[in-house]
């Protein structure tokens, strides 16, 4: 199963690629996805290190943030204390904090040789604004056309988990710690369902792009096959 998906994005990647009349060689773009204490982050942080020990370049970003514009956009969107904002508002502050980022920070790297490690992107505006505040999907196409344009993930690792499980996990460590990014996990277990759903029918209608990891086993397994999945395209 793992070697036969691992041959079609390895195979993807490089056709895309070409097609987009990129260099075969450019580096990937791989984003992390998930609800919040899925333990995408450590995933993250992991699969850098894995690269930074074999000297490969490599650019680790987030969203919302990443850019000095969209860290500030971040603590309004992520803040307990934002109240009223209206779901198309928050839409589009997503894409504003995209904006900066894939024109800031993505494409330069590209640029520049490294390897894009980036904690979400637009597929969780299609999961949490499409698919969880029931914002219409041809809409978030539309800012996607004009902000992501064709600079899509290569590859997208789905981190998924049990909602209940994420928001218990995702509510503690924001008790944990002093900076307040509660204003999701106010939600409740009925919108982060819809966000797991709204991921996984994205998985299923690109499943040589996202690829789903089952974020109940051990942090080591995750991180290993998250290894495996990438090293057709190690250099
Ligand atoms: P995180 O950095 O812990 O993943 O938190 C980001 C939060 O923002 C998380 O609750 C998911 C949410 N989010 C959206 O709703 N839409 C988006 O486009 C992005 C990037 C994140």
């Amino acid at each position: 199963m793992v070697s036969l998906s691992l041959c079609y994005f390895a195979e993807d990647f490089l056709n895309n690629r070409m097609d987009r009349g990129d260099h075969p060689l450019m580096t990937p773009f791989i984003s992390f996805e998930g609800l919040d204490g899925s333990g995408k982050t450590t995933q993250v942080r992991l699969l850098a290190t894995f690269l930074e020990n074999r000297g490969i370049p490599i650019s680790v970003l987030r969203e919302p943030g990443g850019t000095p514009l969209g860290e500030a956009i971040r603590s309004v969107l992520l803040s307990s204390r934002t109240v009223g904002l209206l779901p198309l508002s928050e839409l589009l502050l997503y894409y504003a904090a995209r904006n900066q980022n894939v024109r800031q920070n993505i494409l330069p790297a590209q640029g520049q040789g490294k390897w894009i490690l980036c904690d979400r992107f637009a597929d969780a505006s299609a999961a949490y604004q499409g698919y969880g505040r029931g914002i219409d999907l041809s809409l978030v196409k539309f800012l996607n056309s004009m902000v992501v344009q064709d600079n899509n993930p290569d590859l997208t690792l789905l981190i998924d988990i049990n909602p209940a499980v994420a928001l218990s996990r995702a509510r503690k460590r924001n008790r944990q710690t002093t900076v307040d990014e509660g204003r999701f996990e106010q939600e409740s277990l009925e919108f982060y369902q819809r966000v797991r759903q709204g991921y996984l029918q994205i998985a299923r209608r690109e499943p040589h792009r996202v690829h789903v990891l089952d974020g109940n086993q051990p942090i080591e397994n995750i991180q290993e096959e998250i290894v495996r999945l990438i090293s057709p395209l190690l250099p």
